[in-house]
């Protein structure tokens, strides 16, 4: 798959023959590959006869010189893997690099989300990325991931998409729709040394899928321009060091009044649903520590954890 779309990647005219002589392939199976691939990564594909074939538009694949020149720590920069956080892990566990360091992938075929969800993830549309940290002292995990939000947001604002904000807990919303996602992994003891893996997913050019249960966008829906996706993975690390920087001082409350003010559903009413049961209140805030503050029924009760699910009334 990848060697074909890396020949279209970009997005001129290739005629079935040349396509065929580069993979050893007959002209009927670069069509049949075609068909296939496109489908299946949500990609459009133009077939001119005489021509041959193009995608509507070219691909920003990654670059790791590029990046690693700019961000100054090692990228491992993949094709096809199962997870970046999959793979940041093995990193890990084999000693296989120092930290800092970042783990990208055109293509994820087992995207992780949260609550084992599957973050669908086709070939080289969005940004799929793992940042690995040591932490020394666990105190520094504390609302972290909403910490993220915060940078992962700051990266995005620029690119002027209105009704962009964060939903408790780490969720990147144009109005309701998920523009970004963030998965945080441990490894180690936390009451000793251990490692977080940062894993942010972000829709950057997806403009079609068919397989997304949720409502979802992506930079390029909202704006309708083809985004750069090293310019963006450049800009959401160093956001993310800058933001981690000010996290390993002074901890969340760094961040607290930036994320209730870019909280979407502040003073919402919602419903928050823990498997068959359910609370409604209104969204006074989050606590120090990330938790959800919920006026229940005119007093104030606090929610944390992995397995809730906010949604409006
Ligand atoms: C969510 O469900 O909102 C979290 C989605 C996180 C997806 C990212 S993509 C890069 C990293 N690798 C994964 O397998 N998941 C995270």
């Amino acid at each position: 798959m990848q060697q074909l779309l890396r020949l279209l990647a970009d997005g001129r005219f290739h005629s079935g023959e040349e396509l065929g002589r580069a993979l050893g392939i007959s002209r009927s199976a670069v069509w049949k590959r075609l068909r296939t691939v496109s489908q299946q990564q949500f990609l459009k594909l133009h077939s001119v006869p005489g021509k041959g074939y193009r995608l509507e538009q070219p691909l920003s694949l990654l670059r790791r010189e590029a990046l690693e020149d700019q961000l100054g720590i090692c990228c491992h920069v993949e094709e096809c893997v199962d997870s970046t956080n999959a793979v940041a892990l093995r990193h890990l566990a084999a000693l296989r690099s120092d930290t800092p360091f970042v783990v990208l992938a055109e293509h994820q075929s087992e995207g992780r989300g949260r609550r084992g969800r599957v973050w669908i993830s086709p070939y080289a549309q969005n940004l799929y990325l793992s940042y690995v940290l040591r932490v020394e002292n666990a105190q520094y995990l504390q609302a972290l991931s909403l910490a993220v939000g915060v940078a992962v947001l700051r990266t995005l604002e620029p690119y002027g998409m209105h009704g962009i904000g964060l939903k408790w807990p780490n969720d990147i919303l144009v109005n309701s729709s998920k523009l970004a996602g963030i998965l945080l992994e441990l490894t180690g003891d936390p009451a000793d040394v251990c490692h977080v893996v940062i894993g942010i997913g972000i829709n950057a050019n997806l403009m079609e899928a068919s397989n997304i249960n949720q409502a979802w966008t992506s930079i390029q829906r909202e704006t309708l321009r083809l985004i750069d996706r090293n310019k963006l993975a450049v800009r959401l690390v160093k956001n993310l060091e800058r933001l981690l920087g000010v996290h390993i001082e002074h901890g969340f409350p760094a961040h607290h009044a930036e994320w209730e003010e870019k909280h979407l559903w502040q003073g919402r009413d919602v419903r928050l649903m823990s498997g068959a049961s359910e609370v409604l209140g209104r969204v006074i805030g989050v606590t120090p520590d990330g938790a959800l503050r919920l006026d229940v029924d005119g007093s104030e009760q606090t929610f944390s954890g992995g397995e809730l699910t906010l949604r409006l009334q």
